[in-house]
């Protein structure tokens, strides 16, 4: 427990307060550049970004601009890169099979983020919303989802995400086993260096609107996500399924969405000391910039504001499409 403070006048806490130098003293968390894990978007084609409306000031990028993308990463000092697919509809098929195709989208961004800039972190997203029509994170038979059919896919998919040269995985997709399932098969094909960042509290949420615009997946998803991603009521099955993702073999753990489930950020990290992010979904940066866009809200300051609390709550780091501002602004300060 705090030590607790001597009563007024011999305690006047404001002291601390008084000036710019004191208060940077005695701050406890500091959001740096090296927390950052940038989310792009990407899409075929050449010298293309192509705006997406509900994420302003976020495009998809063709692959060659990811690739600048990934460099300006670097000059800023943002650790790591996360890479979301705009799959052609023509590509995908109710079994997913673009998943897990050496040449898909993903795979060939990967390749060439590593040909220019091999000491950026490349993660990418085990899931496969992006692959079939409907917009589920699974293969669907008869409207259910479908576990273990699922999980062998996704087992596929991350051996070929793997191979590209991804050095994190990150699976979204909250089936049961699939960490354990992946595990095995990177050890086994010798990836053994491949790290998985379990999405390993993911809620059911409406802040993943935009996302699905961004990745094309909205206008197909059928009912909601609700039989496999978590219930927003809960605290302990967070728990639970962070204590079996570790278990099967992650490295490292996410909470999803960020702002609405701090509480779970710092329930985890105190329960188990592993290295825990974030992700400031896409409707939370929605949220904010169109609060900034509108003047009802001073932009920057929000934006700091809010990954900052990450930093409180316990996280290690954040997912967040603010990363290259936020790391402008940092770097400008520092
Ligand atoms: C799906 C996936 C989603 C996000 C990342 N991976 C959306 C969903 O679960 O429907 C959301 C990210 C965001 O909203 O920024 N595999």
């Amino acid at each position: 427990m705090p030590h607790s403070p001597a009563a007024y006048p011999r305690s006047r806490l404001r002291r601390q307060r008084r000036t710019p130098a004191l208060r940077v003293l005695v701050r406890e968390n500091e959001l740096r550049v090296s927390d950052l894990i940038w989310p792009v978007f990407v899409r075929e084609g050449q010298d293309l970004e192509e705006p997406i409306a509900s994420m302003p000031g976020v495009a998809r990028l063709s692959i060659d601009r990811v690739v600048r993308a990934a460099e300006e990463a670097v000059a800023l000092g943002i650790p790591a890169i996360c890479l979301f697919p705009y799959t052609d509809p023509a590509l995908k098929t109710a079994g997913c099979e673009e998943a897990w195709n050496p040449e898909n989208l993903s795979n060939r961004a990967v390749r060439a983020i590593k040909a220019a800039v091999p000491e950026l972190t490349v993660m990418t997203d085990v899931a496969l919303d992006p692959y079939n029509a409907h917009g589920h994170d699974g293969i669907v038979r008869d409207g259910v989802i479908l576990n273990d059919e699922t999980v062998e896919a996704l087992v596929r998919m991350a051996l070929a995400q793997a191979e590209a040269g991804a050095d994190i995985l990150g699976p979204s997709d909250m089936m049961d086993g699939r960490i354990g399932a992946m595990r095995d098969a990177l050890e086994q094909a010798g990836h053994k260096d491949t790290l998985i960042l379990s999405y390993a509290a993911k809620y059911a949420s409406g802040f993943y609107g935009p996302f699905r615009d961004a990745v094309g997946a909205s206008g197909a998803l059928k009912g909601d996500k609700s039989t496999y991603q978590m219930d927003a009521g809960n605290t302990d099955e967070a728990m639970r399924l962070v204590a079996r993702d570790l278990a099967e073999g992650a490295d490292m753990v996410m909470v999803k969405p960020g702002m609405p489930y701090l509480d779970i950020c710092r329930r985890v990290k105190e329960a188990f000391h592993v290295p825990t992010f974030a992700y400031q979904v896409s409707g939370e940066y929605a949220m904010l910039e169109a609060a900034a866009r509108n003047g009802w809200l001073d932009g920057d300051r929000v934006m700091a504001e809010s990954l900052l609390g990450f930093k409180r709550a316990g996280c290690d780091g954040v997912l967040t499409y603010f990363a290259p501002r936020i790391a402008r602004l940092l770097n400008q300060s520092s």
